[in-house]
């Protein structure tokens, strides 16, 4: 076992205020779809517009990081140890039996997370991204008075807005579940807080590393 430095600085704040903005979506957003009463309509309205260009802003900014540093390669899937994973989860972590694959700052997803995780990026936060920017600007007058209108009517776009808002909770739930399967409850949450992990010592037959190694000293 080694400690490892696995969430540099950009990483958590990332991780932490992405959470916080989706909730804060999520508690707004459902306010405005008139599920309970919290904030006042109006009040829900004006803040779910504020945290969502707060969330446009941190996408963009994590954009950049993941290129610039190169940890966009964490997210490449991988059917490699797919399924030996998968039987892991449902079966074999119920029985104690080992991970069937190794943490490390290289690989720091195993090739379920990989997946997941993608999907993530690339499907549920674009329907509620795309659906959400739609919905703002269903009908609206830009600085030339040109006025901007979208041909879908709004009732899909809110209908579209909903699901993506569905599925981005439901994802929550798993990933908040998934984050206690650690070598304790509170390993992987404690490791996105302060960055370092006790992990097995990393071994390149079990670990099925395709990311370059990154530095791992504290930045
Ligand atoms: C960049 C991201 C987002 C944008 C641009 C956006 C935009 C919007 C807009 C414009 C509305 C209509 C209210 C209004 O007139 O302002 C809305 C409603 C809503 N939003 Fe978002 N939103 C985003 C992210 C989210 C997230 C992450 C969630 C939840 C996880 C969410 C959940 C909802 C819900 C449930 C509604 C009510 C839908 C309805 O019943 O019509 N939104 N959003």
């Amino acid at each position: 076992m080694e400690k490892v430095y696995i969430y540099k600085k950009f990483e958590r704040f990332w991780h932490w205020s992405q959470a916080a903005l989706i909730f804060f979506l999520a508690l707004t957003g459902f306010e405005i779809h008139d599920s309970f009463q919290l904030l006042g309509f109006e009040i829900a309205v004006a803040y779910h517009r504020i945290a969502s260009y707060l969330l446009l802003g941190l996408i963009g900014l994590s954009i950049f990081w993941h290129f610039t540093t190169g940890e966009w390669k964490q997210y490449i899937p991988t059917i490699s140890k797919l399924k030996a994973q998968i039987q892991y989860y449902t079966i074999g972590m119920f029985r104690n039996d080992p991970h069937p694959t190794i943490k490390s700052a290289r690989k720091k997803l195993n090739p379920l997370q990989a997946m997941v995780y993608l999907g993530f990026k690339l499907v549920m936060a674009p329907i509620v991204i795309l659906s959400g920017l739609l919905y703002m600007y269903f009908k609206t007058y830009d600085a030339n008075d040109i006025i901007i209108i979208s041909d879908i009517p709004l009732e899909y776009i809110a209908w579209a807005h909903t699901i993506g808002a569905f599925l981005l909770l439901s994802f929550i739930v798993i990933h908040v579940y998934m984050t206690t399967t650690g070598h304790t409850l509170t390993t992987n949450i404690k490791a996105m807080l302060t960055g370092w992990e006790i992990l097995d010592k990393e071994d390149k037959s079990t670990s099925n590393s395709e990311v370059e190694p990154t530095k791992e000293k504290e930045k």
